[in-house]
């Protein structure tokens, strides 16, 4: 492991300023609101994560050449930015995006990275049909709390086949919706699939405020 993400990424790549890994532009910002505005549950949140989130979501995750990192709902790609700089260094991406419009948003903001049209369900097929190993880092931006019970055990179940036994999975829920009955049930069910790596990280510098979980497969020692 070779890489530490969020510390450094803005001194690697002198040919990308800090601009290019955190701006959102206001068009991004509306299309974003335009797809919460035409499937609100799905997209689960009015505004893109603010670059504070990102750091959190990206914090002390070591990469090494050859690793794969899967994203679930890039959106309009907030987290997908700060991940970016690490493809030159022979890590591999593979982004996974439900909704149509914003899947398209994403091909054309990062034309280098690969991204899919689907459901992040998928996931442990899709890593089988483009012919990559399991991933070393799952980062979700899905919105589990508004998900039915169904779905989040058929993609906390694919999650685990997906990652590598020493991989972390790393999500966030909105602390207003982390009291929801559908929130304490999708931790109900990932307590089935991983354990918690550390506690977990407060973001009041987001729109709405939020809280980083951190998983694994197995006990990781010295995290
Ligand atoms: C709360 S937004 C987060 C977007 C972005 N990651 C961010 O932090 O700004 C949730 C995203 O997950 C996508 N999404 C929802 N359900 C999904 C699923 N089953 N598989 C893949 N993407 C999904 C939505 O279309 C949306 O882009």
């Amino acid at each position: 492991m070779s890489i530490e993400f969020s510390k450094e990424i803005e001194h690697d790549y002198p040919f990308m300023n800090n601009q290019d890994i955190h701006s959102h532009s206001l068009r991004e910002r509306i299309h974003f609101m335009s797809r919460f505005f035409a499937q609100p549950h799905a997209v689960g949140s009015i505004w893109p994560s603010s670059r504070y989130l990102g750091r959190a979501m990206l914090q002390n995750i070591f990469l090494k050449e050859g690793d794969v990192v899967v994203e679930y709902g890039p959106g309009t790609g907030p987290f997908t930015a700060q991940l970016r700089p690490y493809l030159a260094k022979g890590v591999r991406y593979l982004g996974i995006e439900r909704d149509d419009r914003l899947y398209e948003t994403l091909q054309s903001r990062f034309p280098e990275m690969k991204f899919h049209h689907g459901s992040a369900e998928e996931v442990s097929s899709l890593l089988e049909h483009y012919k990559l190993p399991q991933a070393s880092l799952i980062i979700s931006g899905l919105p589990f709390a508004n998900m039915s019970p169904d779905l989040q055990q058929g993609i906390l179940e694919a999650t685990s086949k997906a990652l590598s036994a020493d991989g972390v999975f790393r999500t966030f829920t909105y602390l207003f919706s982390g009291l929801s009955p559908r929130s304490a049930h999708f931790q109900k069910i990932a307590a089935q699939f991983f354990q918690k790596m550390k506690s977990d990280e407060f973001v009041l510098l987001n729109l709405p405020p939020a809280k980083v979980m951190s998983f694994s497969k197995k006990e990781i020692k010295n995290y």
